[in-house]
């Protein structure tokens, strides 16, 4: 449907009670970038195919488009998609026993180091087939997606094999093609050392060679995976082993992340910035320098308040301090069977306010537009403005404070990603 001036519309959001746009620079936002999220009142949205078109006063779109198809929000609010960044969301069976033996006064890496933990998933995830890896992870995201979630980054990182490796992150690629959520795939062989490397003397660079000869040359060349990760922490992946395999990473054309000092303060952060990482993840034990060297390489810090509630730990990233270094602060859910088995995004949104002390704005523009820009997708994604994806959130709300207030509700009515519906 043209409007008087040719510009075609062919969905018009009206009657929201507020329409939260997040609207500013097309790049993570820092220090008090963040502080407004942009609340409209008497706002439409008209959408052309995937793309948002404009977003004004109601009244004036209405005379525009007069007979354009509307979604009614019936006094709710409306708001850009979820953006989660960081999810290990392709794996077998849940770990509940993990959770008993930690109240117990087991240690998530005493679990680990007994062969359970990230290497029992890794041992499941080898016995089961692709067609049900894919079901499981289908039915996890979809649930994922109820909760207000557009945009999903899934790793790889439970197979730490060429093989098992290889046929997860098919599974993202089939999620993506069949699923109505955008899904951006990350490669995470680094997840852990396997178990049949670490028996062996001389395993460990083995298994490093692996990565760097065979598959990560496999993984870019067959373009599964966007970015690549690497789990850099005290007993796992040395900073000086995750620079070996993200700088190999880099020269075959993938963007890096790194989980980054989430135990204990290896360096992470700052081999982060040093690398020019488009995002580090974790940091709840991040240093002054490790601080300083994100904020130095505007490297996206991805907070994930969630992993540390689930494993009773009473500390979590300095997340002020970050906000006021001027680093760009994202949020996510971590989703994964170990340490944060969540897809309820707007639970992390409370714990943001609550645990990490952000402002509601600040959490929301975490959750969109700067987990947009730790996937190297802010131009497009994160934002209620023209020439922006149309991927947005009704929510049985009638004010954005309601959504971290609400804890562990799921208000998401629907929702929609690329212009068509990706919740209801
Ligand atoms: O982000 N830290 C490494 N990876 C996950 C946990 C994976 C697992 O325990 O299965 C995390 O916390
Ligand atoms: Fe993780």
């Amino acid at each position: 449907m043209s409007s008087p001036d040719g510009t075609t519309a062919d969905l018009l959001f009206v009657g929201a009670s507020q329409v939260v746009t997040c609207a500013g620079p097309a790049r993570a936002r820092v220090g008090a970038e963040l502080r407004d999220a942009t609340t409209q009142v008497g706002v439409a949205v008209a959408v052309a195919g995937e793309t948002i078109v404009a977003v004004g006063p109601q009244d004036e779109l209405e005379r525009r488009w007069p007979d354009v198809e509307r979604v009614e929000c019936g006094g709710r609010l409306l708001t850009p998609g979820l953006v989660d960044s960081h999810t290990h969301a392709v794996f077998g069976r849940a770990r509940y026993e993990e959770q008993e033996l930690r109240a117990l006064g087991a240690d998530y890496m005493e679990i680990a180091r007994r062969g359970g933990g990230i290497h029992s998933s890794v041992r499941d995830l080898r016995e089961r087939s692709e067609a049900e890896l894919f079901q499981l992870a289908r039915d996890r995201l979809t649930r994922l997606a109820a909760s207000g979630v557009t945009t999903v980054e899934v790793k790889s990182g439970y197979g730490l094999s060429l093989d098992a490796e290889l046929r997860t992150l098919r599974v993202v690629q089939r999620l993506a093609s069949e699923l109505p959520l955008r899904i951006v795939p990350t490669f995470l062989g680094a997840h852990e050392i396997p178990l049949e490397y670490r028996a062996r003397p001389d395993g460990r660079a083995e298994y490093l060679q692996l990565l760097i000869d065979e598959m990560i040359p496999a993984v870019a060349g067959s373009r599964l995976a966007r970015f690549a990760d690497v789990f850099c922490e005290t007993g796992v992946y040395t900073p000086a082993e995750s620079r070996a395999i993200l700088s190999a990473a880099r020269e075959a054309g993938m963007l890096l992340k790194l989980h980054a000092d989430e135990l204990t303060s290896s360096g992470g952060a700052e081999l982060a910035g040093d690398l020019g990482a488009v995002s580090a993840d974790h940091l709840a034990a991040v240093s002054e320098t490790g601080i300083a060297a994100l904020a130095a390489a505007g490297t996206v810090a991805t907070l994930l308040p969630g992993t540390m509630l689930f494993l009773g730990k009473a500390t979590q990233a300095p997340a002020r301090a970050l906000i006021e270094a001027g680093v760009p602060v994202a949020l996510a859910t971590d989703f994964n069977p170990g340490t944060s088995p969540t897809v309820n995004f707007p639970l992390i949104l409370t714990l943001a306010v609550s645990q990490l002390r952000l402002s509601v704005s600040e959490a929301f523009l975490a959750a969109t537009v700067n987990g947009a820009a730790a996937l190297a997708l802010a131009h497009r994604v994160g934002q209620l403005a023209p020439g922006f994806s149309a991927d947005l959130a009704l929510w049985d709300a009638e004010d954005l404070r309601e959504l971290p207030y609400w804890y562990g509700d799921r208000r998401c009515v629907s929702s929609w990603t690329r212009g068509k519906t990706c919740h209801c």
